[in-house]
């Protein structure tokens, strides 16, 4: 059973998957705090409480590293067990058409950022000697036309992914990665049809995920029957990447 003063840490939380993780999480029985640059996710925190869980939302903008360890001065001694970075925007365009700004601002949000948090965190929970790391990166991390912001920021996630498993698991943190596929958010909402039909099509499971099921996939993570996880990358894409 997990001790109520366990704390997890979601970045971009106020909607899609890092919504369903937070709520996937306080079911689970952990105390969350939800991090957004949406003021809004002090309201979303208050609605998503239930029983004796806490719930809190921090407004911060993580891709920028001077806002985290402001926003989170208070919490450095505090029992965080997890962090799960998820915080991510895209800019799609080929690359001959990319400006420096589409490029920045997609490496500082979904790379920077894991830096940012994980950062913040990292010398309680090395003090605490335990705790779980998440990084969420995608399935165009291998490379996918239109994305050579995107694919480089969530290739980069891989590789810190894997450094920190071989670093921190001397002191019982474990870090992993989770690989979604195509996943139905506002991110994707605005995907034109015929674009969303093309993935389907491609998927052998011929539908589109849910954030659901990439909050079931960071709940297992999270789960002491997941202890001798480390470094791995865990694939919810029905497929779209073999
Ligand atoms: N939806 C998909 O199909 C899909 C596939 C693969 C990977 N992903 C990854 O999953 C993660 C979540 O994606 P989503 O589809 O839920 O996106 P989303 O756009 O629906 O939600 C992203 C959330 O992050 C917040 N955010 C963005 N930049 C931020 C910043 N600088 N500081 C703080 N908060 C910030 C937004 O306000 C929003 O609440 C992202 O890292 C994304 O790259 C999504």
């Amino acid at each position: 059973m997990i001790s109520l003063s366990k704390k997890i840490i979601v970045t971009g939380s106020n909607r899609g998957i890092g919504y369903a993780i937070c709520k996937r999480l306080i079911d689970d029985g952990f105390n969350i705090i939800m991090v957004d640059y949406d003021s809004d996710v002090a309201n979303t925190a208050r609605k998503i409480k239930t029983g004796n869980n806490s719930a809190e939302g921090v407004v911060c903008d993580v891709s920028d590293y001077n806002s985290c360890q402001k926003a989170f001065e208070n919490y450095k001694g505090d029992d965080i067990y997890g962090i799960v970075n998820n915080a991510g925007i895209n800019r799609d365009t080929l690359f001959k058409n990319m400006t420096y700004q589409e490029w920045d601002a997609v490496i500082k949000t979904d790379l920077y950022s894991v830096f940012n948090i994980t950062k913040v965190f990292i010398d309680s929970m090395i003090k605490n000697n335990c705790g779980r790391i998440v990084n969420v990166s995608s399935a165009s991390w291998q490379g996918n036309i239109g994305q050579a912001n995107y694919a480089a920021a969530k290739a980069g996630i891989i590789g810190f992914t894997k450094t920190l498993a071989r670093e921190l698991g001397k002191y019982n943190i474990k870090t992993n990665a989770i690989i979604p596929g195509f996943i139905k958010t506002p991110m994707t909402d605005s995907v034109p049809e015929n674009i969303r039909e093309k993935f389907i099509d491609k998927i052998p499971l011929k539908k589109i995920g849910l954030p659901e099921d990439v909050a079931n996939a960071v709940s297992f993570l999270m789960n002491e029957k997941s202890k001798y996880i480390n470094g791995a990358l865990i694939d919810v894409g029905g497929g779209l990447v073999l």
